[in-house]
């Protein structure tokens, strides 16, 4: 398995719509390994193929907190196939988005339709934490980020912040 680097905001890789994959073959089973790892090394709780500049429709996601059990969940090509009329306002973050967070509402839970890491067609029930995280990285496939949800006062100060702490240091010659 091998860390890849996390693309941070702005970047125009992150503004692209990901292509569906044929099947999960063992190159997108390696991807999705290498982005597990990835996500654990950074504390995440989810990862999409987009962040770390492979344009595909890949996400990982692991919501279990350290003294619990891992839950890894690998997925490819997800569709949201039912969602709750029931919202929830909660806060959220993003690694492309480093240290930045803001409310976001969303359906409280949604039913996933996806492809597993053995090609099988598999459909996941979301609700709470897990609801949020797989609406947020499946955003991801389609060029958004959370900060594409929120008023575009609080997504400018956002990204200006991200802007400057990314400028670094002057050099004096
Ligand atoms: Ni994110």
């Amino acid at each position: 398995m091998a860390r890849l680097p996390i693309i941070v905001a702005p970047d125009p890789r992150l503004k692209v719509k990901a292509k569906p994959v044929d099947k999960v073959d063992a190159e997108i089973r390696q991807l999705m390994d290498d982005m597990m790892e990835t996500m654990h090394a950074a504390n995440g709780i989810g990862l999409a193929a987009p962040q770390v500049g492979v344009l595909k429709r890949v996400l990982v996601m692991d919501i279990a907190h350290e003294d619990e059990e891992p839950n890894p969940i690998r997925m490819a090509n997800p569709e949201i196939v039912w969602a709750s009329d029931e919202e929830e306002l909660r806060e959220e973050g993003c690694l492309s988005l480093p240290d930045q967070f803001a409310e976001v509402v969303r359906p409280k839970s949604v039913r996933v339709r996806y492809l597993d890491h053995e090609n099988e067609v598999r459909e996941m029930e979301c609700i709470g934490l897990q609801a949020v995280c797989v609406q947020h990285e499946m955003d991801h496939l389609e060029g958004t980020l959370f900060v594409d949800r929120i008023s575009a006062l609080k997504r400018n100060m956002i990204l200006r912040k991200l802007t400057k702490s990314r400028r670094g240091k002057p050099v004096t010659v």
